[in-house]
């Protein structure tokens, strides 16, 4: 019988569309899930969304659709983006699937009965973004510890999970499970801050919100979003607490939770006492990676530097993404990606190093034999090392996936590669061709780079999928074995095709600007955007006749958060559209204590002749952020920006009003 082997990614939250750092992790959990299939293991991927909170909540009221809208539109997002890439998954959950809902609160039920969860009083500090409760030692000079924003006084009725109960037992299980969380520095970190000095018992429901699983019995408060979100590991398997299921009972304990650096806690300490609490065997291992880093800077929405999956995959194909981010991504530490370094791996590793050796050796073994394999019976002096490294290369690949070691796996794999180009250089086939005498050797010579490229193919599968399959097509076998002279002498190779075609830097950056100007014409830059057209799209349809809809008003307001946005009075000096962006119009401004750049998604309704000399409101003291290359201080006040077929109309100042004036 097969070994099982389960693995799964951490639930993305369903609040906006993946980017590229999300979507390493699924790439990175597939590709070890096809390595482990391709071993021979009885594979069982998970992947998922993780669908409730009060920011999805927040984020429905704001476009004026439901919850359940909503993350309907982000899913779908999601599960496209997945399988773009080229996901393997065996199963995908949601946590508004209803299986997972009903195991929940059956969860929830059975805690709270044998007395591990309790009702009591919550009194301290609440952060909204981050859902989180903090004591008055945990925050920081009155911000929350996580994300940095204000914190709130809250006072309510609350359940807490007894963690305390269960921590000496989990540090025990740390202590006799060497490598239960990997890489070793991240779980150090949790032991000496979270678990000796003593685990403070865990508020695990919310009253501040309706989006989430409520609380059986006390329909007032639901279900904590990390309870919720940490059991799909086990309702996915059919998990409830009267019955485990078939799967659950093939497949638990998991193998290995690939998840982010930044959720190490909740996967290393509450995921664990959960199962503990519940009398389930622990996960056997937890993969903490680092984060793909744009550059040096975190990828974020206000800085405008946030890369997308399908939007790469339009300009470097799927396996050059799926190289690129398996092998930019280090086992222990942060990776980087940048347009110009994936431009520079993708010339390296994929055109010069392995779509010329493909193309190479299949060029000649066509010019020279007429595409049909020959014999290896002319050994040579550089034979030997070649067919070493090849052997080297292959157990060290294993040793580096068995331990999750990803991209050093990937790295191993091109200096195959590169062994093999070198052997081209050292045997000079183009010169045996020459000498009819010589033709032995020069069948044997292409014999082992044929075999070099056929075990390279076979290791790279889990990383590239498509093109290993393409290579192995070409070399006309779909032998994955990875033992040296398997290619049976007689078979037929293809030649032809260029496997990656070298990128231009100048070239690619002028696709980009146009793609760019594309997208924001399209309107698709902001998936909330995307996802409440379709939403109004199919309310069209369906109403013949429909009065303008106005959006809800927000909340009340303090005075005080009235006065926040600081507005002023400003001229415009000089205004030209954007090169790079058909939307945006650059504005020079004069604030009379300061003149300042603000960039203005407005060129759809305004010429900038319209704007020159004119005085404007702009928020002032809005944090700048960067919009297709360009710096932008401050936001131009303007009706109507917010519905799809708008009215867009800049609110000018009075012709005599005074510049740098408060407005307000
Ligand atoms: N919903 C929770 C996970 C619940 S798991 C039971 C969550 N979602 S998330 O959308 O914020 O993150 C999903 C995964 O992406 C996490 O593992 C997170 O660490 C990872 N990443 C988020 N940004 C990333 C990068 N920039 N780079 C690599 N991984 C990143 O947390």
């Amino acid at each position: 019988m097969k070994e099982k082997f389960y693995i799964t990614t951490a639930i993305p939250y369903c609040s906006g569309k993946p980017h590229i750092g999300n979507t390493y992790e699924v790439i990175l959990t597939d590709c070890i899930a096809r390595y482990k299939r391709q071993k021979g293991y009885d594979v069982f991927f998970l992947t998922g969304t993780d669908e409730h909170g009060i920011k999805i909540e927040n984020k429905a009221k704001e476009l004026g659709i439901s919850p359940k809208e909503f993350v309907d539109g982000v899913y779908e997002k999601v599960k496209g983006i997945w399988s773009l890439v080229g996901a393997s998954y065996d199963k995908f959950i949601r946590t508004t699937d209803d299986y997972h809902e009903k195991a929940v609160a059956g969860i929830f039920t059975k805690l709270l009965e044998q007395g591990d969860i309790y009702k009591g009083q919550y009194e301290g500090w609440y952060c909204v973004p981050c859902e989180s409760f903090f004591t008055d030692t945990q925050i920081k000079d009155g911000k929350c510890p996580d994300c940095g924003r204000p914190v709130q006084k809250a006072k309510e009725d609350a359940y807490f999970f007894r963690m305390s109960k269960y921590a000496d037992r989990l540090l025990r299980h740390i202590e006799e499970n060497p490598g239960f969380v990997e890489p070793e520095a991240r779980l150090k970190e949790m032991v000496n801050n979270f678990l000796r000095p003593g685990l403070q018992d865990l508020c695990v429901t919310r009253n501040s919100f309706t989006w989430g699983v409520p609380v059986p019995g006390d329909e007032k408060q639901v279900i904590y979003v990390w309870i919720d979100a940490l059991s799909n590991y086990i309702t996915a398997l059919g998990y409830t607490v009267d019955e485990q299921g078939e799967l659950f009972k093939k497949y638990w304990p998991c193998d290995v939770h690939v998840i982010g650096k930044d959720i190490v806690r909740f996967h290393t300490i509450y995921w664990p006492i959960m199962l503990l609490a519940l009398g389930l065997p622990l996960p056997k291992k937890i993969y903490g990676h680092g984060w793909l880093n744009f550059g040096t800077d975190k990828m974020s929405k206000s800085k405008g530097n946030v890369m997308y999956a399908d939007d790469l995959v339009s300009l470097f194909g799927v396996d050059g993404v799926r190289h690129y981010t398996l092998s930019a991504m280090p086992y222990s530490t942060d990776g980087s990606i940048t347009y110009e370094s994936m431009i520079s791996a993708y010339n390296t590793d994929l055109a010069n190093n392995l779509g010329n050796l493909v193309s190479r050796t299949l060029s000649m073994n066509k010019k020279y034999f007429d595409g049909v394999v020959q014999s290896p019976d002319v050994p040579g002096e550089s034979d030997d090392k070649l067919k070493a490294t090849v052997a080297e290369c292959t157990a060290k690949v294993g040793e580096l996936m068995d331990t999750y070691h990803v991209s050093d796996a990937l790295g191993k794999i091109f200096e195959m590669l590169s062994a093999a180009n070198k052997y081209i250089d050292e045997n000079c086939p183009w010169t045996l061709a020459k000498d009819p005498e010589l033709s032995g050797r020069l069948g044997t010579v292409l014999y082992n780079l044929l075999e070099t490229i056929r075990v390279g193919a076979s290791l790279l599968t889990p990383f590239m999928p498509e093109t290993s399959a393409k290579i192995l097509s070409l070399l006309g076998t779909d032998d994955l074995s990875e033992k040296f002279g398997r290619l049976v002498p007689g078979t037929h190779t293809s030649a032809g095709e260029v496997l990656f075609k070298r990128i231009d830097e100048k070239e690619f950056f002028e696709k980009l600007a146009d793609k760019i100007s594309e997208k924001e014409n399209n309107g698709d830059a902001k998936m909330e955007e995307a996802v409440k057209e379709n939403v109004q799209a199919t309310e069209n349809a369906n109403a013949e006749t429909k009065e303008k809809e106005y959006e809800p008003l927000c909340p009340e307001i303090e005075f005080d958060d009235f006065i926040k946005p600081d507005m002023r009075v400003a001229k415009v000096l000089e205004c030209e559209p954007m090169p790079k962006s058909k939307k945006l119009l650059k504005l020079q401004l004069d604030l009379g204590f300061e003149k300042r750049q603000v960039l203005s998604g407005i060129a759809k309704y305004y010429k900038p002749e319209d704007l020159i000399g004119k005085k404007v409101i702009i928020v002032a003291n809005l944090k700048p952020r960067m919009m297709c290359g360009e710096e932008s201080k401050g936001m131009v006040l303007a009706s109507g920006g917010h519905e799809p077929d708008a009215v867009v109309r800049v609110l000018f100042a009075a012709e005599d009003a005074v510049v740098g004036d408060r407005v307000g």
